[in-house]
C-alpha cells in the first residue's frame, strides 16, 4: 500500500534543510506548521477536570460537545441551521481527510479534486481509497470530467489564499447540480488576516442548504491544541450520519457518559432492559435469570452486555 503513496513530505525536504542549515545565519524552518503558543489555562483546567475518563468514548462524542461545536460555528463564523446530529468529532482533521474518500465508499471509478498546491493529505486520502486525483483550482479546468468529491481549503495551506464568496458559491452550485460532495477544509477559517474567510456552510454561500457539504474543522491551530488531536466535521446530516455509521465499526464505541440514555446508572439500567428485550424477542418469549444471560452470550458474544458493553 505505501508504494502507492507519495514520499512522505517532510522526508523529501531533508536535503533542502541540510543545505539551508549550512547557511551562516541558519535556517528559517517553516516546513511543519506546529503550534508553539501555550495551551490556554482555561482549556488545560477543563481537560484536567475531565481527565478521569476510564470508559470508551462514544464515536459520536457527547451531546454537549456537539452542541458546543454547533454554537461555536454560529458564534464565530455565522453558520446557522446546524443541529448536533450534523456534527461529528474526529481525532484531528488529518485522519478524517486521510480516510474521508474511504469512509464515503469511493473507489477506482471516482475522481477526487484537490487544489493544485495543497495540503498533501487530500491526495493521500484519495489514493488510500484507490480513487483518482485531479489537481485543479478552478471548475473550468475540470471540463466534462465526472467528479465525486471536491476539496476546498480557505485560507489555504500553503498559499494563504482566501477564496471569495463568489468563488465558493460557484463551487457549491456546480457541485449541487452534479451531486458532488464538497469537503471544505476550514482549519484556518478563524485565522484570516486581511480578508474575512467564509465557510461553505455560511448562509451567504449555501443559502442555508447544507446538502452535499462538509466543513472540516480543527482546534490544532486556532487553539494551539495540535497535541490533543481535536477536530470535527459538520454539514450535511445524511453524510455525517453515514461517516458515523462507518467510523463506529472502526473504533471502540463507548457510551456518551453525559447523555443519560446510555450513561450513568440509570442509563445502564435502560441498556440492560433494552438488551433483555432484544434477547426475549430473539427467544420468542419470556426468558429469565441464567437463561437470559446464556441467550445474551449467544446473541451478542458477551454476557457483559447486560452490565453495559462498549458498543
Ligand atoms: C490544511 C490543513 N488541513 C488539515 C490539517 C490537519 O490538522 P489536524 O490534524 O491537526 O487537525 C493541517 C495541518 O497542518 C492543514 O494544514
Amino acid at each position: 500500500m505505501s508504494a502507492s503513496l507519495p514520499d512522505f513530505p517532510w522526508d523529501t525536504s531533508a536535503e533542502a534543510e541540510a543545505l539551508a542549515g549550512s547557511h551562516p545565519d541558519g535556517i528559517v524552518d517553516l516546513s511543519i506548521g506546529t503550534p508553539v503558543d501555550p495551551v490556554a489555562p482555561v482549556i488545560r483546567e477543563a481537560l484536567a477536570a475531565a481527565s478521569s475518563a476510564p470508559g470508551y468514548p462514544a464515536t459520536a462524542g457527547t451531546a454537549r460537545l456537539r452542541e458546543a461545536a454547533v454554537a461555536a460555528l454560529d458564534r464565530r463564523f455565522g453558520i446557522t441551521g446546524l443541529t448536533k446530529a450534523a456534527v461529528l468529532p474526529v481525532i484531528g482533521s488529518k485522519e478524517l481527510i486521510a480516510w474521508l474518500p474511504t469512509l464515503l465508499g469511493l473507489g477506482p471509478a471516482d475522481v477526487v479534486v484537490a487544489p493544485e498546491l495543497a495540503y498533501p493529505t487530500y491526495d493521500v486520502g484519495a489514493r488510500l481509497a484507490g480513487a483518482q486525483v485531479l489537481l485543479a483550482d478552478s471548475l473550468t479546468q475540470l471540463g466534462p470530467q465526472s467528479v465525486t468529491l471536491v476539496y476546498l481549503n480557505s485560507p489555504s495551506n500553503p498559499t494563504g489564499r482566501v477564496l471569495g464568496a463568489e468563488h465558493l458559491r460557484k463551487v457549491v452550485g456546480w457541485s449541487r447540480d452534479r451531486g458532488v460532495v464538497v469537503a471544505s477544509d476550514e482549519c484556518y477559517l478563524g485565522l484570516g488576516w486581511d480578508a474575512e474567510p467564509l465557510s461553505v456552510l455560511h448562509p451567504s454561500i449555501c443559502d442555508g442548504d447544507h446538502t452535499g457539504l462538509l466543513a472540516l474543522h480543527s482546534l490544532s491551530k486556532s487553539s494551539s491544541l495540535a497535541g490533543y488531536r481535536a477536530g470535527f466535521v459538520a454539514g450535511d446530516p445524511a453524510l455525517v450520519v453515514e461517516l458515523l455509521a462507518v467510523r463506529r465499526h472502526a473504533r471502540n464505541d463507548g457510551a456518551d457518559a453525559g447523555a443519560g440514555c446510555h450513561g450513568g446508572r440509570a442509563g445502564r439500567r435502560r441498556s440492560r432492559k433494552a438488551a433483555a428485550r432484544a434477547v426475549r424477542a430473539a427467544a420468542g418469549g419470556p426468558v429469565a435469570g441464567a437463561a437470559l444471560s446464556r441467550f445474551c452470550y449467544r446473541l451478542f458474544g458477551s454476557r457483559t452486555l447486560l452490565v453495559g458493553h462498549p458498543r
